[in-house]
């Protein structure tokens, strides 16, 4: 009984912001944090050594000496400056190897991080009950976007090479319409160049089997094409072009994400979107506008500068010598302390920021399991690969960043890593 006059606090919450899952990444995290001495592996951030201050001083420098009131530090617009629109879409279509007009910045728009891309072009598309194709494995902060929204992801299959299997995805789409699934499909999410865990680039011929057989049944989806590791190819730019430039997704609604964070400083937090539909770009905008009216201004500005005078093309050019270096110093101990006679397999990567680690039968690399235990005891930490699928359990994978740990304490990290996996295999 509650007496008269006091009221007892009571919150109902939305759906939106429920957490479905345990938050193991979280966990991993607090771990690392109560784990003095611990080399993390698990978190994808950026080098920090490189990030660029004086490329950064100098375009602020610039961006103050001009004559006329400061308006970078005023709001800017909800679709984003229309200058740095125009300098990302004439960069992205060099990449496509398009001509310069070849992509209209009317279609390009400006986020804080293509996740806040991914987010709204989601809630954009899906209700609770929906699905959305996914890779396995995927990038698991989307999964968790997916389902927040209550939105199934269902994996597209693979052959026995890793590849997307166009037999696999005949009979997934065959599965989903005797179930009645399929008017629920709502999207295909790709990550199209190294990606995020697999460090995979996804082939012209793969992406065109999946629009071709998608389109036989006459199911235009829209497609998200997450490319936010395009830039960061060790030597030689990845071949396959974007949905964007290939021809069998003419009719698809696409949208093509990239990120000026990974490949030159996360911390100004700024990506783009660019979108084939007029009607899905406004809708995205439109929720935009509810959440923050424009991303930050100051900081479109200050990339502007940084793009125009050419210091981000020189930035990549150091982070790429960079990353491979990371990669090869981890990847090297990873074999000379013959973690593959161990029963491991890995893909040398040929860009982007991680190794996709496939351990011996039985392994569980789940937080909490016996294996993970004892890497955290060793000082070390990784992503448990299962995380990263969509619609089934796997524990046999897990993810090794290499951005943000020095070659010296990478080198240190895998010795610690191969000593647990070493341990675990002696029973
Ligand atoms: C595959 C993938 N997509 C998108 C993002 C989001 O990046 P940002 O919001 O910094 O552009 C990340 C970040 O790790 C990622 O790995």
């Amino acid at each position: 009984m509650v007496p008269p006059g006091l009221q007892l606090s009571s919150i109902s919450f939305s759906r939106c912001g429920e957490r479905l899952a345990p938050p193991a990444i979280a966990d991993l995290m607090a771990k690392a944090l109560e784990t003095p001495g611990l080399l993390s592996l698990a978190a994808g951030f950026t080098d920090t050594a490189t990030l660029p201050v004086e490329a950064l001083r100098a375009a602020y420098e610039n961006l103050a000496s001009r004559p006329g009131p400061p308006e970078f530090l005023q709001y800017g617009t909800n679709q984003g400056r229309p200058l740095l629109r125009a300098l990302l879409a004439r960069r992205l279509a060099g990449q496509e190897r398009m001509p310069e007009a070849g992509l209209s910045p009317e279609r390009l728009f400006i986020v804080n991080g293509s996740q806040q891309a991914l987010a709204l072009a989601s809630q954009v598309l899906c209700d609770p009950g929906d699905i959305v194709l996914v890779e396995e494995p995927t990038y698991f902060v989307y999964l968790d976007v997916l389902r927040g929204l209550g939105v199934r992801p269902v994996s597209l299959p693979l052959d026995s090479s890793n590849r997307i299997d166009p037999e696999g995805v005949e009979k997934l789409l065959w599965e989903l319409e005797r179930s009645g699934n399929l008017p629920r499909i709502k999207a295909v999410y790709l990550v199209s160049y190294f990606a995020n865990p697999s460090s995979r680039t996804l082939g012209e011929e793969e992406k065109r089997a999946v629009a071709e057989i998608l389109a036989r049944r006459g199911l235009r989806l829209p497609i998200i094409e997450d490319a936010a590791y395009r830039e960061l190819y060790y030597r030689s730019p990845p071949v396959s072009p974007s949905s964007l430039n290939l021809e069998t997704f003419a009719g698809f609604p696409r949208l093509y994400l990239g990120t000026l964070t990974k490949p030159f400083a996360t911390g100004l937090k700024i990506g783009f979107g660019y979108c084939t539909s007029r009607e899905w770009l406004d809708r995205i905008l439109y929720l935009k506008g509810q959440h923050d009216f424009g991303s930050s201004n100051f900081a479109q500005a200050l990339l502007e500068e940084i793009l125009a005078n050419g210091a981000f093309e020189q930035h990549l050019v150091r982070l790429r010598a960079n990353y491979e270096r990371k990669m090869r110093a981890l990847n090297e101990v990873l074999l000379e302390e013959n973690l593959p006679g161990l029963g491991w397999r890995w893909e040398v990567p040929e860009g982007g920021l991680y190794l996709w680690l496939r351990g011996p039968d039985g392994l569980d690399t789940r937080s909490g399991k016996p294996f993970c235990r004892r890497c955290l005891a060793r000082g070390v930490l990784y992503v448990p690969g299962d995380l990263c699928f969509g619609d089934r359990l796997e524990t046999r994978y897990l993810r090794l960043s290499f951005g943000v740990l020095s070659p010296d304490d990478l080198r240190e990290a895998a010795r610690r890593f191969v000593a647990a996996a070493r341990e675990a295999s002696a029973g």
